[in-house]
This record gives structure tokens, sequence and C-alpha cells, in this order.
């Protein structure tokens, strides 16, 4: 089903708690840059693997096919902000 992309989902950043509005059009990475949260990155292509965080709760799609993560960290729950859209609520906490 295709999201709405107006739809606007909170984001919570652990372990500081800082939290933010992202789109569902947008991602978790420029969100959070928008509103003023630190988040690390370096390539915004989903390949370079600076901004990997955890998805502690919450739903989201990344939006390539293949982000540079491994069918092991995917199942483990690591996301890559930079190309990842939120579906719901999250909390996330950045790091591997
Ligand atoms: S900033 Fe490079 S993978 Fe996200």
């Amino acid at each position: 089903m295709m999201p709405v992309m107006s739809e606007t989902f909170r984001v919570t950043v652990l372990p500081g708690g800082e939290h933010f509005d992202a789109p569902a059009g947008q991602t978790l990475l420029l969100a959070g840059l928008a509103a003023g949260v630190a988040l690390p990155w370096s390539c915004r292509t989903g390949t370079c693997r600076t901004c990997i965080a955890r998805l502690l709760s919450g739903r989201i799609e990344h939006r390539i096919p293949w982000p540079g993560l491994s069918c092991e960290e995917k199942a483990d729950g690591f996301i890559l902000p930079c190309v990842a859209e939120p579906r719901s609520d999250v909390t996330i906490t950045c790091g591997p």
C-alpha cells in the first residue's frame, strides 16, 4: 500500500531523547537535520554507513532496494536513516 506522503510521524532519537517530526516522503536524516538534530552522515546515498542506526520501535522503508546493510543487520533492526522514510512513529538509536 502506498503511504500518504503528507503524513507526518514523530521520530525519537535515543539515548538523548531528541525528537522531531518527519513526513512520510522525507528521509529520517534530512528531517532530523532540518529540525536541528545532530545526526551523523556523509554520503546520503545509503552506501557509506556513517549514519547507521538501530530501529527500536516503529516502521521505516528504505528508498533504495539494497541499502548498505547485510541481511543479518537488517534482521537485527539496523537501518540507514539517510535513505529511510518513516511509516509510523519511530524510535532509533544512532551508531552500530
Ligand atoms: S550517510 Fe552514508 S549511508 Fe547514510
